[in-house]
C-alpha cells in the first residue's frame, strides 16, 4: 500500500446499501487506501443508513423533496460532504438523478456503478430487460459520472453469463457479486493516484482509456 493519505469518500446510497459496505469493509482491511469520511441517503429508511452506523461511519438522511428537483438535498449534501472532506463521490444504488451543475461542479470526482454493460441497457430494469431482450451475457460497469444519464467514461464492467432459468432475481444477485469487486478495484485505483480524469477522459496508468476494461467472471 502506498504512503498517499486515505482517499475520503461521500458514498450516496438509497437502499441496502451492499456496495458501500463492500467498500466500507475494504478500506477498514486496507485492502483499498481510502476511507469512508460519511454515507448520505435521501431516504431516512434506507438501511444501508443503519449498516454504515455499525461501521462507525457517519450517516446523514437528507430529505430530497419533490418539488424542487433536488436542489435542497444538492446544497444540503454539498455542505455535508465538505464538512466530512470528501475527495470522491461514489454513488452506490442512489436512485436519483443529479443536477448538471452539481456533476459539473465535482467533475471527474464522481463515480456510479451501473447493473448493465453499458452503453447497453443505461436506465431502470436492467435485469429484466436483458432477459426480455434474450442477451447472453451481462454484468455491470463503473463510470465516471458526466450530466449525460449513465453516460460518462467507463473504466471497469464486469461481464457474466446469462444461464437458462434465470430470473432477474439470481442475475441481480449473480451481477451484484461482481459489483462488490469491481467498485472497490477501481475506488482503490483512483485512491493510489492511478486512475485520473482529464480532459473529459478516463486515464489508467498514464493512458486514457478508448474502451473500458473488462474482466469476464464466468462466462
Ligand atoms: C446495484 O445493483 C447498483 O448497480 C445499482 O443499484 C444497486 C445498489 O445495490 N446502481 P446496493 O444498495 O449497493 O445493495
Amino acid at each position: 500500500m502506498s504512503e498517499r493519505p486515505a482517499l475520503r469518500l461521500g458514498i450516496l446510497i438509497s437502499g441496502r446499501g451492499s456496495n458501500m459496505a463492500a467498500i466500507a469493509r475494504q478500506c477498514h482491511d486496507r485492502r483499498i487506501g481510502a476511507q469512508v469520511a460519511v454515507v448520505i441517503s435521501e431516504r431516512p429508511e434506507a438501511a444501508g443508513l443503519t449498516t454504515a452506523r455499525e461501521y462507525g461511519i457517519p450517516a446523514r438522511a437528507i430529505a430530497w423533496p419533490g418539488a424542487d428537483r433536488g436542489a435542497q438535498f444538492e446544497a444540503a449534501a454539498q455542505t455535508v460532504l465538505a464538512e466530512a472532506g470528501a475527495e470522491l463521490i461514489v454513488l452506490a444504488g442512489f436512485m436519483r438523478i443529479l443536477s448538471s451543475a452539481f456533476v459539473l461542479a465535482h467533475a471527474g470526482a464522481i463515480l456510479n456503478i451501473h447493473p448493465s454493460l453499458l452503453p447497453k441497457y443505461p436506465g431502470l430494469h436492467t435485469h429484466r430487460r436483458v432477459l426480455a431482450a434474450g442477451e447472453r451475457t451481462h454484468g455491470a460497469t463503473v463510470h465516471f459520472v458526466t450530466p449525460e444519464l449513465d453516460g460518462g467514461p467507463r473504466v471497469l464492467q464486469s461481464r457474466i453469463a446469462v444461464r437458462p432459468g434465470d430470473t432477474e432475481e439470481t442475475l441481480s444477485a449473480r451481477v451484484q457479486a461482481t459489483e462488490h469487486i469491481i467498485y472497490p478495484r477501481v475506488i482503490g485505483w483512483c485512491a493510489e493516484g492511478r486512475l485520473v480524469w482529464r480532459d473529459a477522459l478516463a486515464w489508467l496508468d498514464g493512458r486514457p482509456l478508448a474502451q473500458p476494461l473488462l474482466e469476464d467472471f464466468d462466462a
